[in-house]
């Protein structure tokens, strides 16, 4: 590769960090522009990681014919707008989770990767965790037999990010889009994609986000602002699919819960593992039960090491022309997957995709 990748970062708030420390650590990329429509903090950033170029409109940023690629770090509800702009400038796209707001707006993606002959990478940074690729190959070579079962949660005892994430119509909804995207994403990939059809959701909006509490530290929008809340506390779902495997995730902002808790945990016919906490193998030989457990540097999950390697993935897969590990149509699945819980959860039922009567 010696060709030099001319980057630019579109939303430089909290987690846009990730993406440029990962772009300056990289020898093949070169961290060229940046983009907020606060352009005293796109100002700030560019100053901090030295980019050459500083823009406050990300249509500005796109009319460069220096630049060759993007990741859009904004809220939910623009990354279809701006994926889609960006492949027709003729720039690849790294856009961060998820992929937009609606099925409809996943498929008008998809269409301008097509015809725009650029490709896109979503940021489902919970695949680039060597863990989590480590254990992928142990799946594909069959090690754990046939997964039909995955059970996954992320729930926060107190953690809604407030300003845009609170809000339904920049964010799209709550934990599940926020959070929830991450683990129904992972465990779907490492169960091998199967085609899903049908899911079943709950969503609550129980406690509100808990601004009131005192004493608690956690992640929060870059324009914080606790006086807005119209998204779900709770939500959970059983996705079925058509394999006969099945995925239970349930995912909070706030819960009465004694601390938070995190996992991901997958159960086949020769075998089961846990990806979230920890790294984790239980599997049977010569009749006895064995918990066995690999022996990496980061058994858990090292948020620096991921975004790095989706960083590098992106970059890679730019300058070789070749297909990422986490494509558009994968962003399509998801998008169908937590809109269909959304849907379940506002009607009361069972949402099918797969042309069959649907279940009252
Ligand atoms: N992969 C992960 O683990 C992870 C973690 C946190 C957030 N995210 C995702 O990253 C995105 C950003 O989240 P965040 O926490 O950084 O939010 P943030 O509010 O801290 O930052 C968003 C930035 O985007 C800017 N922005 C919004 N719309 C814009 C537009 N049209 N043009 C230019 N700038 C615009 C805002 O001014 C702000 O600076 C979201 O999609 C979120 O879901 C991913």
């Amino acid at each position: 590769m010696a060709k030099s990748l001319k980057v630019g970062v579109i939303g430089v708030g909290s987690i846009s960090e990730m993406h440029l420390k990962s772009y300056k650590n990289n020898p093949h990329a070169e961290l060229y522009a940046v983009c907020d429509q606060n352009e005293a903090r796109a100002k700030a950033v560019a100053d901090k990681y030295g980019a050459a170029k500083v823009y406050g409109d990300y249509r500005a940023l796109l009319a460069d014919p220096q630049l060759d690629a993007v990741s859009i770090c904004t809220w939910n509800s623009t990354h279809a707008e701006i994926s889609i702009a960006a492949l027709n400038a003729g720039k690849h796209v790294l856009t961060e989770k998820p992929l937009c707001l609606t099925v409809e707006e996943a498929l008008a993606v998809q269409e301008a990767v097509r015809s725009s002959g650029r490709m896109l990478q979503v940021g489902f940074v919970r695949r680039y965790d060597p863990n989590a690729q480590l254990l992928r190959r142990f799946a594909e070579h069959g090690e754990f037999g046939d997964i039909y079962y995955a059970k996954a949660s992320i729930l926060r005892r107190l953690g809604n990010p407030g300003g845009w994430f609170a809000d339904v119509r920049r964010s799209g909804g709550g934990p599940l889009i926020d959070i929830g995207v991450h683990v129904v994403d992972l465990c779907w990939y490492l169960m091998g994609k199967p085609k899903v059809v049908s899911v079943s959701g709950n969503t609550y909006n129980k406690l509100g986000n808990r601004s009131n509490v005192k004493g608690l530290s956690f992640y929060k929008a870059s324009d914080y602002d606790a006086s807005l809340n119209t998204v779900e506390d709770l939500a959970n779902a059983l996705i079925r699919f058509d394999n006969g495997a099945s995925l239970y995730v349930d995912v909070s902002f706030t819960l009465h819960i004694e601390k938070d808790e995190s996992s991901a945990k997958l159960f086949g016919t020769k075998g089961g593992f846990e990806v979230i906490p920890e790294m984790k193998i239980v599997t049977e030989k010569h009749d006895t039960i064995l918990n066995v457990t690999p022996q990496t540097d980061h058994p858990g999950f090292d948020f620096n090491a991921a975004f790095q390697a989706e960083i590098d993935h992106f970059v890679d897969s730019v300058l070789n022309g070749t297909e990422p590990i986490s494509p558009v149509e994968d962003g399509v699945e998801i998008m169908k997957i937590l809109c269909g819980v959304y849907q379940s959860a506002r009607e009361g039922r069972e949402v099918r995709f797969d042309g069959e009567a649907e279940r009252a």
